[in-house]
């Protein structure tokens, strides 16, 4: 295990001294009594963490918690004020936006600066230029000053640049999400290809389906302190839910998740790929129950979600949700094609008007699939009462592939002119698709039906 490691970070902590002008700098640097004008400010505090060759590791917080400083460190961009940092491999990183390029060069002339820093020689990087031009595809701009880019042609090129050098590691810090969805796509193809060959993958981003999607472990950053670590889709739920909670409530749930056993979880990329196999196959192991072997049950005791994350009520509660056939019988364990409701109740503990009431559907993985977020009252200024209670529900048609699949519930109102999360449960219910519409479909949707084949009379 221990030679599968490429990056160590081992008890790092970043240090800026904050001025409250840049004539205090100056002071103090002349000072001949070393008198201290700055404030000492941790970007980054005693932060230890692991990751292994061929991971790809999600890295979230809010602005400021410190990721950059973390991937700046790694890179060696940065150093350390207290700690030390290790890495196996050639690195290459596409870092924040500004960084590694000379806005008064052209595009050319900037790969061949960053080329260099990455460590190519100018022969290596005449060889990869026509690839290096071909994937960045900013046509004449490339003689152009870096300046009068935008910043979507800045991270094609930066983009382009830092894989022609066919890194171990890549960095990438939040910069795809200016580039145009066309873009995106060749990067996150490229990324796969990076996967694939065993590449590891470090990968900053606010977009939580994209860490869901991409990564096999996320790092949860708060005020420069690695809060959580460990599987994807459970570390973006409590992020989610820290981003939402009140302030008073903050400090408790950073208290509660401080006492979990599991808090970092450590990298075990073999476990994660049979997680897939087996959902795609559609067996589920004990963590969400036995599996049903002749097909016949379609209620399963076992299939009780242990990712729900309730968010803070702001004025109503959903109860528990289930699903039921169109006949009103109890489901978790359903038939693909087949029709059936999801089904809450919600008691209101406060006025509200402008009621939505929510829900979606996930994979495994946390792939949003389906959704639903509709007014309920056809007058949309209706107002409920305090102490009223709704019983809602959902019809849908189960168009999905065998699998195991999670629920969300909402609502959203307005309480006191604004509009609101009354209440919001995640993974607050699973079910399990046994069998399949069509025998030839495949991924997760099932959309297509049969081919129609003919033959071309020539
Ligand atoms: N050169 C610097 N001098 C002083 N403080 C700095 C410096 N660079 C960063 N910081 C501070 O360090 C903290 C962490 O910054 P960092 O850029 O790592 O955050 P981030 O998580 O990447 O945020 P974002 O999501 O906005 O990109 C912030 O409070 C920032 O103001
Ligand atoms: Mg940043």
């Amino acid at each position: 295990m221990e030679n599968n490691t490429v990056i160590t970070v081992s008890n790092v902590t970043k240090t800026y001294k904050l001025y409250k002008n840049g004539a205090h700098r100056v002071i103090e640097s002349f000072s001949p009594f070393r008198k201290q004008y700055h404030q000492p400010f941790d970007a980054l505090k005693n932060v230890s963490l692991r990751i292994n060759r061929g991971e790809t590791v999600g890295v979230i917080g809010r602005n400021g918690s410190g990721k950059s400083t973390l991937l700046q460190i790694i890179c060696g961009i940065l150093q350390p004020t207290i700690g030390q940092v290790n890495v196996q491999g050639r690195i290459s990183a596409l870092l924040e936006l500004g960084a590694g390029f000379n806005p008064e060069f052209t595009g050319r002339q900037n790969v061949y600066l960053n080329g260099s820093i990455l460590g190519m020689q100018n022969e290596q990087i005449d060889e990869h230029l026509d690839d290096i031009l071909a994937f960045a595809d900013i046509g004449a701009f490339i003689d152009q000053p870096v300046k009068s880019y935008s910043s979507g042609m800045y991270v094609r090129l930066a983009f382009a640049v830092a894989i022609s050098i066919q890194p171990d590691i890549l960095v990438v810090d939040e910069a795809l999400s200016v580039g145009d969805e066309a873009f995106q796509r060749k990067c996150f193809a490229h990324i796969n290809q990076i996967q694939e060959s065993g590449g590891t993958i470090l990968f900053v981003s606010h977009s939580a389906s994209s860490i869901v999607e991409l990564c096999n472990r996320a790092f949860f950053f708060e005020q420069g302190e690695l809060l959580l670590a460990g599987e994807p889709k459970r570390i973006v739920s409590y992020y989610q839910k820290m981003l939402y909670a009140s302030p008073e409530n903050l400090q408790l749930l950073k208290d509660e998740w401080a006492e979990m056993e599991d808090r970092f979880q450590l990298p075990d990329v073999d476990e994660d790929e049979n997680d897939q196999q087996e959902s795609e196959k559609g067996l589920v192991d004990n963590d969400f129950g036995q599996l049903v072997e002749d097909g016949l049950e379609d209620f399963d005791q076992g299939l009780r979600p242990a990712s729900t994350v309730e968010y803070e009520s702001h004025g109503a509660t959903i109860q528990q949700p289930f699903l039921t056939t169109l006949e009103g019988k109890e489901v978790n364990v359903l038939r693909s094609g087949d029709h059936y409701f999801y089904n809450y109740r919600v008691d209101f503990e406060k006025t509200a008007m402008r009621i939505k009431f929510g829900m979606l559907i996930k994979t495994m993985k946390g792939i949003e699939i389906s959704g639903c977020s509709a007014p309920f009252f056809e007058d949309s200024e209706k107002v409920v009462k305090a102490g009223e209670s709704y019983n809602v529900r959902f019809p849908f048609q189960c168009l999905l592939n065998p699998g195991v699949y999670f629920l969300n519930a909402g609502i959203i109102g307005t309480l006191d002119g604004e509009e609101t999360f009354l209440d919001r449960k995640l993974d607050v219910a699973m079910f399990r698709v046994r069998e399949k519409r069509h025998l030839a479909s495949t991924a997760t949707v099932d959309m297509v039906g049969q081919p129609e084949v003919e033959l071309v009379e020539i």
